[in-house]
């Protein structure tokens, strides 16, 4: 049977109270880390634009962030990394000298955060943040920083809260486990 046809269900992993919780929490700290400062985020498409607009309203509203987007892309259509990512989206405004954060929706096995810093870190910026809402350590192919991480999952297939199977379910409001039935 072709795996169009095949039947899923959805265990929930990580259910909308957690994430928003968690993310809250995250928000805190990043407001107090750029207390007084101008960052700007980066949200890297298409997986981070639902935990990116969350993460921004729960900042405080005196950090004064600004917001840009990247894109890139190491698994396309399938679900094993090309191991080199191809940048889709460049920025659209310098960052010597910005405090830079990279938001990501998840770091599997690191080659998409690993090409961004190299990308981004030779602009000079101020100073270069990571931050994930998921990670899948078990994966990880190459050591990578994360600076704020909102949670470290097991080897499965997810999908919601951004993350997508071929485009679809990005708009899940929990992190699913997609399990054949
Ligand atoms: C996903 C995810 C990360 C990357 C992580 O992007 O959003 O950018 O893979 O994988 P890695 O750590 O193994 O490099 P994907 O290529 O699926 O694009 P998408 O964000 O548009 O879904």
């Amino acid at each position: 049977m072709g795996a169009e046809r095949q039947n899923y269900t959805h265990e929930i992993l990580l259910s909308e109270d957690l994430i928003r919780a968690r993310v809250k929490e995250l928000a805190n700290e990043i407001s107090q880390d750029y207390k007084g400062k101008k960052p700007l985020f980066i949200g890297v498409l298409k997986g981070s634009f639902i935990f990116l607009a969350d993460l921004m309203r729960e900042l405080d509203p005196e950090i004064s962030a600004e917001v840009d987007f990247m894109a890139v892309s190491s698994y396309g259509r399938g679900t094993v990394s090309s191991r080199q990512p191809k940048i889709e989206l460049d920025l659209r405004i310098p960052i010597e000298d910005r405090e830079v954060l990279l938001v990501e929706d998840i770091v599997d096995a690191g080659y998409s955060l690993e090409a961004l810093i190299a990308l981004l870190s030779v602009r000079n910026p101020k100073s270069l943040k990571t931050c994930a809402l998921l990670s899948k350590k078990s994966r990880r192919e190459v050591e990578v920083p994360i600076d704020y991480l909102g949670f470290e999952i097991p080897d499965l297939w997810i999908e919601g809260y951004g993350t997508d199977t071929a485009e679809q379910n990005r708009g899940l409001k929990n992190v699913v486990h997609r399990k054949p039935s």
